[in-house]
């Protein structure tokens, strides 16, 4: 069995029965699950195609490629994408789980993380037996070349986002070594001070995406987190290289799953009321949090407020834990996430107005 680090949701379950036994009911703000209901054109998208009973094709239908390119052209201002780059994933979770491996990068291999940093990150690259290096500055690796990196703005868990100069200089870095960035953009679609940029946008690469891939997902712009619908695009080659590994290996998406995401990506009007959602909650929270005494760092992006009362931050788990208000310690993200709690926007609004009721108290 490959050793991986226990699953940290677990650890939490002393601080869930407490928020849990709350009289007023647990507000469950430790995960980034969307509740908002699926939008019915895209439930009769799925439904649409349900009675075909043969294999999905693993590249996913031309209209699903077209569909994504001409959305991250219209959202994000991506130009010069080949449709047959682009390559449907089941969720972003598992090629973020999968990408060493299927690239070929294992055993003395080194694959950089952001120093706070989504769990899976590092979990893909233990099980591709290779190491990982958690860090922020690349001028810090010194003349170590390693085989990939990570990018993840906006940043799970802080909001953090990374300026044109910063990806700029990240892709001048990568492409003078030959290494591989990957860009996990799962909430690009989530700005709320700013525009986050693509790895893939011209301003940042010079219009060439060659060793750039970025993943994206619909689990949070189109509420699609249960129909798992993701996708991967940019480097022809390195796509297409993914793209083998997978016929081979079943990593297909659902055909109904196809279609949904096709329509998901076709239109804004799902993206805009959700973004409207996520923007209310996280007014109501950033105001009750700072009422109470946090600061709140980053979040300028995403779905997440990145909050701190100065003190470690399992005390800030159980003191809120107390109040009936479950949130995810800062530790889960790496060593640097001490003092820090990240406190999601994805509850119902009712959930929201009762977490701000409790801290006004
Ligand atoms: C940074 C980041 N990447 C990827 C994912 C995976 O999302 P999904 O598998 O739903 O696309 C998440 C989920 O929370 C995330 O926070």
């Amino acid at each position: 069995m490959i050793a991986l680090p226990d699953f940290p949701w677990d650890s939490l379950a002393g601080a869930k029965a407490t928020a849990n036994a709350h009289p007023g009911g647990v507000v469950d703000l430790s995960v980034g699950t969307p509740v908002d209901p699926v939008a019915p054109a895209i439930r009769d998208a799925l439904a649409s195609v349900s009675e075909i009973p043969g294999y999905p094709q693993t590249h996913g239908t031309p209209a699903l490629r077209a569909a994504a390119v001409e959305a991250l052209r219209r959202r994000h201002g991506v130009t010069g994408l080949e449709p047959d780059a682009v390559l449907p994933t089941i969720g972003s979770k598992e090629l973020v789980a999968w990408l060493p491996k299927l690239l070929g990068i294992g055993p003395g291999d080194t694959v950089v993380i952001p120093e706070l940093a989504y769990p899976t990150y590092e979990v893909g690259v233990l099980l591709a037996g290779a190491s990982v290096l958690r860090s922020d500055s690349l001028f810090a690796l010194g003349p170590q070349r390693p085989a990939m990196i990570w990018l993840n703005s906006p940043s799970n868990p802080t909001g953090r986002v990374l300026g044109p100069d910063h990806l700029r200089k990240v892709v001048e870095w990568a492409r003078e070594r030959d290494v591989l960035v990957a860009s996990d953009e799962c909430y690009l679609t989530l700005g709320w001070e700013g525009e986050p940029l693509s790895i893939l946008h011209p301003s940042v690469n010079d219009g060439s995406v060659t060793g750039l891939l970025a993943l994206h997902s619909l689990s949070k712009s189109a509420n699609l987190a249960s129909y798992r619908a993701g996708f991967v695009t940019g480097d022809p080659a390195v796509v297409a290289r993914l793209l083998e590994v997978r016929k081979h290996a079943g990593m297909i998406m659902p055909r109904p799953v196809q279609e949904a995401m096709t329509v998901a990506l076709a239109g804004d009007d799902v993206l805009g009321t959700q973004r409207e959602r996520y923007l209310r909650r996280r007014t109501v929270l950033q105001k009750a949090l700072q009422g109470n005494g946090f600061h709140i760092d980053h979040s300028e992006a995403g779905l997440y407020l990145w909050a701190t009362r100065g003190e470690d931050a399992w005390q800030t788990v159980d003191w809120l834990a107390e109040r009936g208000i479950l949130v995810a310690p800062g530790t889960f993200y790496g060593p640097k996430g001490g003092k820090h709690v990240r406190v999601a926007l994805t509850a119902t609004d009712e959930r929201v107005e009762a977490a701000a009721e409790r801290l006004a108290r």
